[in-house]
């Protein structure tokens, strides 16, 4: 090869590792200045220089393996290797300032913020909310959408193990928390910074701050929907994310039992005074089909539907948005980190949770004040 050619080829490596994403910031290596020298010898022979984030990234074998297929595809290259460095402070400190788009540490989803997010509430505990949560995830996330889920459940956060994500530790760079990816969504809980059997008691300061480092510290990047998973009834955390996300919509989880619909009318008020909208009343373990086709309505009926009932007001009707009923499918899966709404997308429940992610995927973004042409189901 003659220079040109040597220099040609080194911008068409430059080009391919354009297509080299980081795992865990879900962004080109090269937008991340993570590229360093490229050199080609006149034989083909080419040496790239990769800078991680921090030393020991637990993605870099990832990254190692994509660089080194993504050059060896380019034509007029015969060999590779891949120098694998650590970035420099300063290196560090430029690449997190351009992830906050130049601006100092705030909350990532400010009122300015173009991200749909849905705290997902109610009054009693157990009634389904974490595993209507990742479901719902899941479920938006294969439909092309960018998820995030923020576990704010500190201290029964269920999220991680509904994911099959137990194991998984953020990646620390300085300040910035990288979340883990499962299912395409970025999740962040309690649950992965402390050790498995430990129990996390906390004051209300402290679930505060835990809450608000979760929206300032954790990079999600550009979202186009958040969902948070609450913790039942209407404790610190609820208010937390009141005066946190106060853009925030909510969802209310209740089961078909009169009682539970009670308790989830007086959470959702309490989201209310904090000013939040609440835009829907998800039902779940609503009756259970049996072989013959028969139900048994294990927990009785219609308490959805008369909650949404109660919950609406002239100016902000609530609809019921979908009636989850019991499945063993959907539990079995919780337990073992397997969504259903992939799993088993036939399964009555998965297709009940479907709907309600079709309605959140073309609402559109919830932005106050905004009139959406939609009319409540
Ligand atoms: N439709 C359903 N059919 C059968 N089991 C269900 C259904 N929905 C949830 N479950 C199961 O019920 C249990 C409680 O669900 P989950 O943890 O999602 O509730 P939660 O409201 O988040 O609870 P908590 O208030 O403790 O956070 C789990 O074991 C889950 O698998
Ligand atoms: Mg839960």
């Amino acid at each position: 090869m003659n220079g040109t050619e040597v220099n040609r080829t080194e911008q068409r490596i430059r080009a391919a590792l354009a297509s080299v994403i980081d795992p865990e910031i879900r962004r080109p290596i090269t937008e991340l200045d993570m590229v360093g020298r490229l050199s080609m010898t006149d034989a083909g022979a080419a040496t790239a220089e990769i800078k991680l984030t921090i030393v020991g990234c637990p993605a870099a074998r990832a990254i190692e393996r994509d660089v080194l297929q993504a050059i060896a595809a380019v034509p007029g290259v015969s060999a590779v290797e891949v120098e694998m460095i650590t970035m420099t402070k300063a290196e560090r400190d430029a690449l997190t300032l351009k992830l906050r788009k130049g601006r100092p540490k705030t909350l990532q989803f400010g009122p300015d913020s173009l991200t749909s997010i849905y705290a997902v509430t109610s009054g009693k505990g157990g009634v389904g909310k974490s595993t209507v949560t990742a479901n719902l995830g899941v479920a938006l996330a294969a439909r092309g959408l960018r998820v995030g889920i923020v576990d704010a459940d500190v201290f029964g956060f269920s999220i991680p193990g509904i994911l099959g994500i137990q194991g998984a530790k953020p990646t620390r760079v300085d300040d910035m928390i990288l979340p883990p990816v499962a299912f395409e969504m970025k999740v962040i809980s309690m649950g992965m910074f402390v050790e498995a059997n430990t129990a996390v008691s906390w004051r209300g300061p402290m679930l505060h701050r835990t809450v608000q480092q979760f929206l300032t510290d954790v990079y999600f990047g550009d979202l186009d929907i958040l969902l948070l998973d609450l913790p039942p009834g209407t404790g610190d955390v609820a208010i937390s994310i009141g005066q946190l996300l106060p853009q925030a919509e909510v969802l209310v989880v209740t089961t078909p039992q009169a009682a539970a619909a009670d308790v989830a009318e007086r959470s959702a008020l309490v989201a209310r005074q904090t000013g939040q909208k609440v835009i829907g009343v998800i039902e779940n373990m609503a009756g259970l089909v049996q072989p013959d086709g028969s139900v048994i309505e294990l927990f009785g009926s219609g308490g959805g539907a008369d909650a949404a009932a109660r919950l609406s007001t002239d100016e902000q009707p609530v609809p019921l948005l979908a009636s989850i009923p019991l499945s063993i499918g959907l539990r079995a899966g919780g337990d073992s980190g397997a969504p259903i709404v992939l799993s088993d997308p036939d399964d009555p429940a998965a297709v009940a949770i479907e709907s309600v992610a079709d309605y959140l995927a073309t609402r559109g973004r919830g932005l106050a004040g905004r009139k959406l042409g939609l009319s409540p189901r």
